[in-house]
């Protein structure tokens, strides 16, 4: 069987997207050259990154790619081994307790006292901050998560999804000028993970900047307004979702299996926005890739070309390219959701894939 060819993408310039920072804002956040090593592992490996006020910043990347290493520095609870972070001017291991009036905190995993009610619970921690621990507060952040039913519930009394949003009050308890979320939604069903989306989007627009970290590409360009994307201890990609897709300069891959002829790769690619193209046999049929930056136009002449020839297009499909495509183009492998291990299933089933990764049949 033929293998055909499989032209590579053009590659993103690596480091920052070319959408700028809101314009007049200094970063929040300023991390250069920072290094952790846990023995001869580099969890962290000489990574840069600017986190600007108000913004919901994602840093994204596979099991052990070293968010949350990342996020303890800029914390402040654990050390770096090399480089500087500064978070609102303060230097999180030496200004600790500055920096911790002004943080909250969702750890990946968070243990909640058991047989206590979330009410008491955000209370406690309200108290422990020295911050409002009145009733109305306390009423105030359940609202703000969705929990105000649950105000008299005890923890063990609560689902999963429920404890990660009591979670996420908790962080919130001492109004913080910057939430960091360590995988909030991770293991929550769609709907409760939407919920918390709109959670995350209420505490940015009332003032905070949020920095999370997720496993998940869709959460990552829908929710966050620019992501690092960390692999093995490295930023492989830094932007704005959509700057980093347009930097891949192709953001449609047109798919048709043809049958009655054979076009030449060379013909395809010097169809109308075509990036580059493929051919391989997929179930059987001969098929085509197109990657297009004008999907209209390339299709056009797709189909005035297959006229032509005689030929027939069938099962022709689209797809928008997205982040699992930059990650596939600066990594050169594939992140798969499926492959992750958190502790609970991915919540949406990932729509079915196709094009340049393809193994050639
Ligand atoms: N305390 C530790 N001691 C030794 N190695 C550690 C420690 N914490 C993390 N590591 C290692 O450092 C690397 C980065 O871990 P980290 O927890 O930062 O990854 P992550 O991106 O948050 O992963 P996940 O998505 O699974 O939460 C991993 O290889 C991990 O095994
Ligand atoms: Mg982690």
């Amino acid at each position: 069987m033929a293998t055909l060819q499989h032209a590579p993408l053009p590659t993103p310039r690596p480091g920052h997207a070319d959408t700028p920072a809101p314009p007049t804002a200094e970063p929040i956040i300023d991390i250069r050259g920072l290094v952790k090593r846990y023995g001869s592992l580099t969890a962290v490996d000489g990574i840069d990154l600017c986190v600007y006020p108000q913004e919901i910043f994602g840093i994204l990347g596979p099991n052990g790619a070293g968010k949350t290493t990342t996020l303890e520095m800029i914390e402040g609870l654990r050390g770096p081994d090399a480089g500087t972070i500064r978070v609102a001017g303060l230097n999180p291991v030496r200004q600790a307790p500055q920096l911790h009036k002004l943080i909250g905190v969702q750890l990946q995993t968070t243990a909640l006292f058991d047989y206590l009610s979330a009410a008491e619970l955000t209370a406690l921690f309200a108290d422990l901050y020295g911050a409002d621990s009145g009733q109305s507060r306390v009423k105030e952040l359940l609202a703000l998560v969705g929990l105000e039913d649950k105000a008299g519930a005890r923890v063990n009394q609560l689902s999963g999804g429920q404890r990660q949003r009591l979670a996420l009050a908790i962080a919130l308890v001492n109004s913080p000028t910057i939430a960091f979320l360590d995988e909030p939604t991770t293991g929550l069903d769609p709907s409760a993970r939407r919920g918390v989306w709109r959670t995350i989007r209420g505490i940015r627009d009332a003032g905070t900047t949020v920095v999370l970290t997720t496993h998940y590409m869709e959460e990552a360009e829908v929710l966050c307004d620019r992501v690092a994307i960390m692999e093995q201890g490295r930023v492989v990609a830094h932007g704005t979702p959509s700057g980093l897709v347009r930097q891949l300069g192709a953001a449609t891959t047109i798919r048709a299996a043809i049958a009655g002829g054979s076009v030449a790769t060379a013909e395809l690619t010097g169809l109308a926005a075509v990036v580059d193209a493929e051919q391989e046999l997929l179930d059987g049929l001969p098929t085509i890739f197109l990657h297009s930056n004008d999907a209209q136009a390339t299709l056009i002449e797709l189909l005035d070309l297959a006229q032509r020839r005689g030929l027939t297009l069938s099962g022709l499909n689209t797809a928008q390219a997205d982040l699992e495509d930059v990650f596939l183009a600066m990594t050169g492998r594939r992140f798969d959701p499926a492959d992750e291990a958190p502790s609970e299933p991915a919540p949406e089933p990932k729509r079915r894939r196709f094009g340049r990764h393809r193994a050639s049949a």
